[in-house]
């Protein structure tokens, strides 16, 4: 039965129609309690004072009463999302186009646990490759890992794009106050020589290791940047030709990839190649090796608490009853939004600088994983998939795009990030500014949700003419995630989060949340277009496919035209 044929989407449907015109005025006026009931939590592994801290849901300002959340869990059950769930931490092929399993939950997985694909534990694996990542990190951390020239390795350059670059790069920032400050992390992702070039320009090749991260080793931006890096690391080191270039690259690259062949092609050492394999989406990766540089700068240990940190929200998620669970939740009020207010876009704002790169990861994990247009069994779909994803930390956003979060035309809902305590306390007594931190995200949920009535705008004494100008609608619906502190865990924790909600929204869409056919028509069209905008003449490079549109071939010839004559 298709989507919206089921009886449980149709009653959404109906009950849509009676709630759309309900203020969240009126839903806490005749709720009051809602604030403290439409709440849910999940654990979070013990802190650092060993206290049980958890992650807390505030979801009672969305446009939601209980029948809705009720409805809504009818259609996760009816989606089969349990058993869906079920499935995937069994290790079936539930990625159907691309027939692999999905286990990134395997790789937080405890060393005793059991999880198998075709009949082989794949636990013992994830952590091999672990304990070496452990053994490296450890080395270069410790200055006992020396370059060509018998100097310490000081600064990591991670190489690689999307999945390989997104998620090291996201956790360096967010986890920057727990990194060696002595160290220096750069991320290289971009096919843009300025990419390279101003993310080196400062650093000493003799310093320096390149961590090239490709799922597949063959994409072409990681490849032209690793490249490139090779050529910059030899001839800053003084080498060129002969067996002394192995040895140099031996000492300054690393790489992590499930493509060990194309490793070795180009040039990199087996006992250097950090492995993880084809169950592992590239932008559910972050905790594989391909957060080796993210070790290299927070420690084994504190990549163990990552770990801890994740594999406590998948419990939570394969436990907890799913009119309790997070990210069940998280997801299906998405899917009301999206599918029945017919939202367009979902903000995230995180209230800490720390994670100003996180709404740029959750991009591609949410985007890359659900913006797709046919059902697994290639039915195009008939309702709106995933949401256009975006946002920026809070306050920063606040005095740049929130004008239209209460006042816009367009319904956007939000997800408030916020944690009870800030790793940099300053103010007067110590702690006092995360105050004002705390309070704006408090009156952010405050003010969309409920707004400023033309009443009350009057009543201060506003000019009439001026009173539609200052009145906020109101009924703009946001979660509100708090957590304890920014840490490794926390962190961890939040991502496995998001990594669930999509998998519940993939669920009800019943898409295949796990492949990216959407990114190859351009990659494809690149790799032709490249050859004709070098090769010897302008028209289409020969056996390469159907003549350009007009458009297409009038830029070729331009842009060859200035190219030749500088
Ligand atoms: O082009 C999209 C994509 O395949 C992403 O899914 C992936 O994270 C990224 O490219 C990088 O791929 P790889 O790790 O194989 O270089």
């Amino acid at each position: 039965m298709t989507l919206t044929a089921r009886p449980e989407w149709r009653a959404l449907l109906a009950h849509y129609q009676t709630l759309k015109d309900v203020h969240l005025r009126r839903l806490f006026a005749d709720d009051p309690g809602r604030g403290e009931r439409l709440v849910a939590t999940a654990p979070l592994p013990p802190g650092d004072d060993a206290g049980q801290e958890s992650i807390y849901l505030d979801y009672s300002k969305h446009r939601v009463t209980d029948e809705t959340l009720d409805l809504l869990l009818q259609l996760a059950r009816a989606c089969r999302l349990e058993a869906r769930r079920d499935a995937m931490f069994a290790g079936e092929r539930i990625n159907r186009t691309e027939d692999r399993a999905v286990l990134h939950v395997a790789l937080r997985a405890p060393r005793d646990a059991v999880i198998e694909v075709d009949g082989k534990n794949v636990v013992p694996e994830v952590h091999a490759v672990l304990e070496r990542m452990a053994g490296f990190a450890r080395s270069v951390r410790a200055g006992e890992w020396l370059g060509h020239s018998g100097r310490p390795l000081r600064n990591v350059v991670n190489i690689g794009i999307g999945g390989s670059d997104l998620g090291p790069m996201m956790a360096y920032e967010a986890l920057k106050y727990y990194a060696d400050r002595a160290m220096t992390f750069r991320f290289v992702s971009n096919v843009d020589g300025t990419d390279f070039a101003e993310q080196t320009r400062d650093l000493d090749p003799a310093e320096t290791l390149f961590v090239v991260c490709s799922k597949t080793f063959t994409t072409l931006e990681t490849m032209t940047n690793a490249h490139l890096a090779r050529e910059w690391c030899l001839r800053g080191l003084g080498v060129s030709g002969g067996r002394g270039d192995s040895g140099a690259v031996a000492r300054h690259f690393v790489a992590v990839s499930t493509n060990l062949e194309e490793v070795q092609r180009f040039g990199i050492d087996p006992d250097n190649t950090f492995g993880f394999w084809d169950w592992v989406g590239g932008r559910y990766s972050m905790d594989s090796a391909i957060g080796l540089s993210t070790m290299i700068a927070i420690g084994p240990e504190g990549f163990a608490d990552l770990l801890a940190g994740f594999r406590a929200l998948d419990e939570h998620f394969r436990t907890a009853p799913l009119e309790r669970n997070l990210p069940v939740l998280m997801g299906l009020l998405s899917v009301w939004y999206g599918n029945f207010f017919e939202a367009e876009t979902a903000a995230v704002l995180p209230y800490d600088q720390y994670l100003h790169r996180f709404p740029a990861y959750l991009q591609q994990l949410t985007m890359e994983s659900n913006g797709k247009s046919v059902t697994l069994d290639g039915q195009q779909v008939d309702f709106q998939t995933g949401p256009i994803f975006w946002g920026e930390p809070g306050t920063n956003g606040q005095h740049s795009f929130y004008q239209l979060l209460h006042q816009g035309t367009r319904l956007v809902p939000c997800d408030l990030i916020a944690f009870y305590e800030t790793l940099n306390p300053v103010g007067d007594p110590p702690g006092a500014q995360h105050d004002l931190l705390t309070a704006n995200v408090l009156a952010q949920a405050e003010a969309l949700a409920f707004g400023k009535t033309a009443g009350a705008v009057r009543a201060e004494g506003t000019p009439e003419w001026l009173v539609p100008h200052r009145t906020f609608e109101g009924n703009r619906p946001s979660s509100l995630v708090f957590l304890p502190r920014l840490s490794p865990a926390t962190l961890g924790a939040l991502v496995a989060l998001y990594e669930h909600s999509v998998f519940t929204q993939g669920v009800i869409w019943d898409v295949d949340s796990f492949d990216q056919w959407g990114v190859e028509l351009g990659k494809a069209l690149a790799q032709r277009i490249v050859a004709e905008l070098q090769g010897p003449a302008a028209a289409p490079a020969s056996g390469a496919g159907p003549a350009h549109d007009s458009s297409t071939a009038a830029l070729i010839r331009r842009y060859r035209e200035h190219r030749r004559t500088g």
